[in-house]
């Protein structure tokens, strides 16, 4: 079957990286027996200098005809200086809104080979990290009107809005409990309802949905004890229920602590229409160009994209289980480099994980439930949960 999707390269480091994850996704969808068309279009900075807008009409309209959006990244200080409605960022936050991309699921593992660039005390990684944090992704403060920049009584002042109404906390509170459901069954709703009336309406709509799962454990921060929490004790999260602007604070805060942000990916998604996948980190402008970046977030974002996006498991495995081996027989690039293993470049990583996605396949295909690596062992691991996450995941944002 021929999917459709498109490809939004962006600005920095995100056609280099983009490159290496198209290569990914494609010989996955071969060695399944698919074929993909994919269109790239333009999106950030990049469409800013040619078109003058951060989001073209033509760009929203192309990924809303796909089957998913595979972007990569978008900012950098060339556009540091517009005006804010112009900025490479607002391209990312129109898309978002324009695909009703409500429900941002960012994971954050240690992989057991890179347990080194932990920036946790040993005995704390000892414990393990292994959440998810579910964030709301099309409300908020982000988006809430009145906002602006005026003057009042001689005085400059900004403001903005915090709101959600209770279907927009009902319907990702249930996604975070479907996810919870497959994995720990363990939900932190993580909110600041001792200061903020958005967050007491956000607690209140959270304890009535959870009386739906009640085979999930529900509990509640604040998110100053939360972003405290996250460093001092992370194993024991398991989902992390939040809204826009905290999410994207403690989704940092919690993919950093990996040490590795170049591994991280991320899904965005809607109740219809297609997702978004992305690497959770930026466009790295800096290194840009230099063929050293670490596109291995972006191939894992790939994998996302079968998986959740187009409803291909064994095919996404064949990509998570490619790259753990890549990790495993010694190739880093520079920011994961340790002593003793072999550095390599943006594109070469990308060709060794690609070469290694077909021997993946064949076995996985073989075998009724997909096999993942399990973080909390060393080794291949059948976990019957994974397949059923997905589905889940993929019923809880259709539902
Ligand atoms: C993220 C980013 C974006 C956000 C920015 C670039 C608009 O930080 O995806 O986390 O704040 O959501
Ligand atoms: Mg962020």
């Amino acid at each position: 079957m021929e999917k459709t999707i498109c490809l939004l390269p962006g600005d920095g480091i995100g056609p280099e990286i983009l490159a290496q994850g198209r290569a990914a996704l494609e010989r996955a969808l071969a060695l399944g027996g698919h074929t993909a068309r994919c269109m790239t279009a333009l999106i950030g900075g990049d469409a800013i200098d040619r078109t003058g807008v951060p989001l073209p009409d033509e760009t929203l309209k192309i990924c809303q005809d796909s089957d998913a959006v595979f972007l990569a990244a978008v900012g950098g200080p060339k556009w540091d200086a517009l005006d804010p409605k112009v900025r490479p960022e607002r391209g990312l936050l129109a898309i978002r809104k324009g695909l009703g991309l409500f429900a941002n699921l960012r994971p954050a593992t240690l992989f057991p080979e890179l347990s080194h660039a932990c920036l946790l005390r040993p005995d704390i990684a000892e414990a393990g990290l292994d959440l998810i944090v579910v964030r709301e992704l099309t409300g908020d403060i982000y988006f809430g009107e009145p906002r602006g920049l005026t003057e009042r009584d001689g005085k400059r002042v900004g403001f903005n809005t915090m709101i959600y109404d209770e279907d927009e906390i009902r319907r990702i509170a249930h996604v975070a409990f479907k996810t919870a459901r497959v994995r720990r069954k363990r939900v932190t709703s993580v909110d600041k309802s001792n200061v903020l009336e958005t967050s007491r309406l956000w607690r209140e709509v959270v304890t009535e949905v959870a009386a739906s799962y009640p085979d999930v454990a529900l509990e509640h921060l604040y998110v100053d004890n939360a972003a405290m929490q996250l460093v001092r004790n992370p194993s024991q999260f398991d989902v992390i229920l939040t809204g826009n602007i905290f999410g994207d604070i403690l989704s940092d805060e919690a993919s950093v602590l990996t040490g590795s942000l170049g591994m991280l990916p991320s899904a965005s998604l809607s109740d219809k229409g297609p997702g978004l996948f992305e690497p959770v980190h930026g466009s790295a402008p800096d290194i840009a160009g230099k063929d050293c970046a670490n596109p291995l977030a972006t191939i894992l974002s790939a994998a996302l994209l079968l998986r959740l996006g187009l409803g291909m498991p064994e095919e996404a495995s064949a990509i998570e289980a490619a790259v753990h081996k890549t990790l495993e027989d010694g190739y880093r690039t520079a920011d994961i480099m340790e002593q003793g293993k072999k550095k390599v470049g943006c594109r070469e990583m990308g060709q060794l994980v690609c070469e290694r996605i077909g021997a993946w396949f064949r076995i996985l295909s073989g075998q009724s439930v997909p096999w993942l690596w399990d973080t909390k062992k060393t080794g291949w691991q059948r976990i019957r949960c994974r397949p059923v996450f997905v589905r889940s995941v993929c019923q809880a944002v259709s539902a």
